[in-house]
């Protein structure tokens, strides 16, 4: 297959390029700096020029907070932008996979969201998220739309980074423990998505890590697994107001991709393990 991967030089862009690569498949992959998605004539010709079997979309404006001072921005990202390439790939006949986010749920709900629960976003990043979701069911019948949740990986802004760089310089970091969702191994993301493409899967399917935590279930696992003698303690979300509003539940059930696939995706706690033992530490 030849896929064209755009935001290649993103935390799943960088896995999925790998992935698809490893397997076999031709990748031509887009990073931001050689394709900006907005840009219409750019995309079209591409697609045009290179003829893929599919395009798989791991472009966004993923800074949450920020989109709730740029909108219209947001909007045009994670919004209009895969809206545009749902129409020039079902123009060319070509398939495409596109990448979606928990948030586009409100977080009430006490069991795992599926796929037929009706999305409420609580913010703009969700909105715009979300609004990418309905614009390529409009454009085009043969979409494959994956949500995915709380990603941690190389080469890329994420929380267990983050954490940890904190936890290096203090003895004591307070972490959320009333927000609830499923860490998700970037690697782990690729793989899946790799087989819903090979297996020509279509519709929206819901993809992240075995098991739930909260921030701070995360934060103090990736502390244990770094070997550093940090204490993380339990904080509610009130305790560091941010501009935008997140979900207290977002947990991702996995049924509908089991029972395609007959796959789950390895528990969070095991990826985490190998992401900073196998990775991080070695690349410090
Ligand atoms: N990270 C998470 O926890 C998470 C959770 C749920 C869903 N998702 C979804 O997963 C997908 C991948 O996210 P990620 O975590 O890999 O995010 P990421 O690391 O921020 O990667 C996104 C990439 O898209 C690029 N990009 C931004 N605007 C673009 C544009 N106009 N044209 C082309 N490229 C552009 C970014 O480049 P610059 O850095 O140069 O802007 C970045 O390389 C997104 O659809 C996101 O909504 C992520």
């Amino acid at each position: 297959m030849r896929v064209i991967v755009t935001g290649a030089g993103g935390l799943a862009g960088r896995e999925v390029v790998t992935c698809f690569s490893t397997a076999g498949h031709e990748v031509i992959p887009r990073a931001h700096e050689d394709l900006d998605i907005t840009n219409y004539e750019a995309l079209r010709s591409l697609i045009i020029e290179s003829r893929p079997d599919w395009v798989i979309n791991c472009a966004a404006y993923t800074n949450v907070d920020a989109c709730e001072d740029h909108e219209d921005f947001a909007y045009s990202v994670n919004g209009k932008a895969p809206g545009m390439m749902a129409g020039i790939c079902k123009e060319c006949d070509i398939r495409l996979c596109h990448i979606s986010t928990d948030y586009v749920f409100d977080g009430t709900k006490s069991t795992p969201y599926t796929e037929d629960d009706k999305p409420s976003p609580l913010n703009t990043y969700g909105k715009s998220k979300l609004y990418g979701e309905t614009e390529i069911e409009r454009n085009m019948d043969h979409y494959l739309i994956i949500r995915t949740q709380w990603l941690f990986g190389p080469g890329g802004a994420n929380f267990v980074e983050n954490i940890l760089n904190l936890a290096r310089q203090r003895k004591i970091i307070e972490v959320v423990d009333d927000q609830r969702g499923c860490p998700t191994y970037s690697k782990d993301l690729a793989s899946a998505l790799l087989t819903l493409v090979e297996m020509g899967a279509e519709g929206i399917y819901n993809v992240s890590g075995s098991g739930d935590a909260t921030w701070y279930k995360l934060a103090k696992k990736a502390i244990e697994y770094a070997g550093l003698d940090t204490k993380a303690v339990p904080v509610e979300t009130s305790r560091f107001p941010r501009p935008a509003a997140r979900p207290k539940n977002s947990v991702l059930s996995k049924d509908k991709f089991k029972r395609l696939t007959s796959m789950e995706l390895p528990l969070w706690k095991d990826s985490l393990k190998d992401y900073i033992q196998g990775f991080l530490l070695k690349a410090d």
